[in-house]
């Protein structure tokens, strides 16, 4: 079983004027790594806001895997990157390189997301865009590689 907490970040969804489809989506996608979602947020665009929400689920409640959904854009209000970058200790590049390299045949678009990976203690935290399509895609792009990423964090090192 593998922990997970699902971060939706969006202005609107977190004033409850947009259904949180994204966030549905990757709860329905993590159970085929045999995710439990042990958290589910819904906070708004705003730095110390994810900040301290990504420090709460790493190192309180020491989640495995946290998806965060939205703010990787170039809108004025996008810092999930900037957010995440600050809390992680180590990028994961090639998780991020991977989701914009699957998806670009689908949507040109996937080259705006700014996503980053990266790990913290025995957390990886993984950005997302925030569309439902988009988050979906992305996740898809890497599920199959997260169950190693997540055994390599916490010492396994056999294949
Ligand atoms: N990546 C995939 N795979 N599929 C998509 O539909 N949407 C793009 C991009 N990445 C998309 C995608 C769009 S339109 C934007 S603006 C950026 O992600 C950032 O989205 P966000 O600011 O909601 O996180």
């Amino acid at each position: 079983m593998r922990r997970v907490g699902i971060l939706t970040i969006s202005d609107k969804g977190a004033r409850g004027e947009r259904e949180d489809r994204s966030g549905q989506v990757l709860r329905e996608l993590v159970q085929r790594i045999d995710g439990e979602v042990e958290a589910y947020e819904i906070i708004p665009d705003d730095m110390d806001a994810i900040r301290e929400m990504l420090i709460h689920l790493t190192d309180e409640k020491k989640l495995d895997l946290v998806l965060t959904t939205g703010g990787t854009g170039l809108g004025p209000r996008d810092v999930t990157p900037e957010a995440t970058l600050s809390v992680i200790r180590r990028q994961v590049p090639g998780l991020a390189e991977a989701m914009r390299a699957a998806t670009i045949g689908k949507t040109r678009f996937a080259m705006l997301s700014r996503a980053v990976a990266g790990t913290r203690g025995q957390t990886l935290i993984l950005n997302l865009p925030g569309s439902p399509k988009g988050a979906a895609e992305c996740l898809e792009a890497v599920l199959d590689v997260l169950p190693h990423a997540l055994d390599l964090l916490k010492g396994q090192t056999e294949h």
